[in-house]
């Protein structure tokens, strides 16, 4: 089929402003075919754009130069242009565009991989394998204005509250995390891995800034196949001078309320397509101790070692017991990273902390070691490599002051806010071990 040109076209309206009060103006209006009704006389052909959606009118005897032809050329997913005239209708819009002109600027393959109308359901694999088609369905839309709303929200409280936003470098040189979830990369020639987390530049930078902050990829060569763990997600750091755990758990209380809050007011209508409630939270969380949750655990028949991390479905069972945001603290030192600090006058346990709604970790944290002796002795201890950290150590040479942060699971955190139970639903091109495509 012979495509028009976009031309001098441009939009005056979206869809959503096509309703009778525009009855009688002139418009112009750009989207996606979404769906067409041939009632015989008329063709009615619903448009959608990234606002929502309008009805177009075309009266088979009345319409003008081609337009009937190229109303009957029209499929689902077409991309169009339609210039005309608003008149008020029945339809549930309560307005129509009856075109003066149509232009087709692209088509689209069928038939389509998934029904737009989201009438079908559709596997999130079928989904994910026509990730361009879903992201233009009602539900999936409404994921991703909830997950704008949360990055916006919180960029502005940290922003406001005077951190500075800083981007780290992704290639790097040294695991911060534990080496066995490290991709590694050939650097020309030499190894050199995908950042696990900003740990070791933003721990730095409280030296240079003080108050920092780092919304972005974070990289995990994850073998497990679970619906919350990610080879690549988004991961919304901060790191403080001058504060410890327990500062730093106040703040994060505040970005999840400034968040929540964020949602409830702007994405009413996202959350009433999801079926969810608007989820809410209140100072102070709860916080419960490692030894209190394995003692939880032990009564509800789940033993867990002392020592270990907390598995999975042990996770689930306290999530069945705790339902809305609590934190766990004094983890035992052997099973957090080696730059949170260990208690004083009893080091087996630490100053970490990990935030969790429900059963979902969605954030951890802590107060980090920033003596240098000490950090080599972590170092040691944890059997990494003082050598890959030669860069990061440096750093302590030159007056890095006590200083606490944390990490938020930008998509975790959206699990708990939009109800959905697979991550992958909250990641525009979700990567796992399975899924490097689209
Ligand atoms: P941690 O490794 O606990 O801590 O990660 C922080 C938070 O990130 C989320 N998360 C994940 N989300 C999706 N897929 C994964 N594979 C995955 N792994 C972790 C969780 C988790 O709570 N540097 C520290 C943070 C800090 O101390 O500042 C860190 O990265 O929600």
């Amino acid at each position: 089929m012979r495509l028009d040109e976009l031309g001098d076209w441009r939009r005056t309206h979206y869809a959503c402003e096509i309703r009778s009060k525009l009855h009688g103006t002139d418009v112009t209006v750009l989207g996606w075919v979404y769906k067409i009704r041939d009632l015989g006389k008329i063709r009615f052909v619903v448009l959608q754009d990234r606002t929502g959606r309008c009805q177009v009118a075309v009266s088979k005897d009345k319409a003008e130069g081609d337009v009937v032809s190229k109303a009957e050329r029209l499929q689902h997913q077409f991309v169009i242009g339609v210039k005309g005239k608003v008149r008020k209708s029945v339809s549930r819009f309560g307005a129509d565009v009856v075109p003066r002109e149509i232009r087709i600027f692209n088509v689209a393959k069928h038939p389509l991989p998934l029904d737009i109308t989201e009438a079908i359901p559709a596997e999130i694999d079928k989904r994910l394998d026509a990730r361009i088609i879903d992201l233009r369905r009602d539900s999936t839309q409404a994921i991703f204005t909830i997950r704008n709303v949360v990055v916006n929200a919180v960029r502005e409280f940290l922003t406001q509250q005077k951190y500075v936003e800083v981007q780290t470098p992704k290639i790097i040189a040294s695991a911060a995390e534990g080496g066995a979830t490290l991709f590694t990369i050939d650097y020309f020639g030499r190894k050199a891995f995908l950042a696990q987390s900003p740990q070791l530049y933003k721990e730095e930078l409280v030296s240079n800034f003080e108050k920092v902050f780092e919304i972005g990829p974070v990289f995990r060569a994850e073998k497990s196949h679970t619906s919350h763990h990610m080879s690549e997600y988004t991961s919304m750091d901060v790191e403080e001078a001058f504060v410890n755990a327990g500062d730093v758990m106040g703040l994060l209380e505040d970005i999840v309320i400034h968040a929540l809050g964020a949602v409830k007011r702007q994405c009413k209508h996202e959350l009433e397509l999801l079926g969810q409630k608007a989820l809410v939270a209140k100072k102070p969380f709860e916080v419960l101790t490692y030894d209190g949750v394995l003692a939880e655990l032990k009564k509800a028949g789940v033993a867990v070692k002392w020592g270990e991390d907390i598995p999975t479905p042990a996770l689930r069972k306290l999530g069945e017991i705790h339902k809305g945001f609590y934190f766990i603290v004094d983890w035992p030192t052997a099973s957090k990273p080696f730059y949170i600090q260990p208690k004083a006058g009893k080091t087996t346990i630490c100053e970490a902390f990990d935030l969790m709604c429900g059963h979902v970790e969605i954030a951890s944290g802590g107060t980090r070691v920033h003596d240098k002796d000490l950090l080599n002795r972590r170092i040691e201890e944890q059997r990494l490599d003082p050598k890959s950290f030669e860069f990061h150590l440096k750093a302590f040479d030159y007056g890095i002051p006590p200083h606490a942060g944390f990490g938020i699971g930008l998509e975790r955190f959206l699990m708990c806010i939009t109800g959905k139970k697979n991550i992958r639903e909250l990641i525009l091109f979700p990567r796992d071990v399975e899924r490097l495509v689209p």
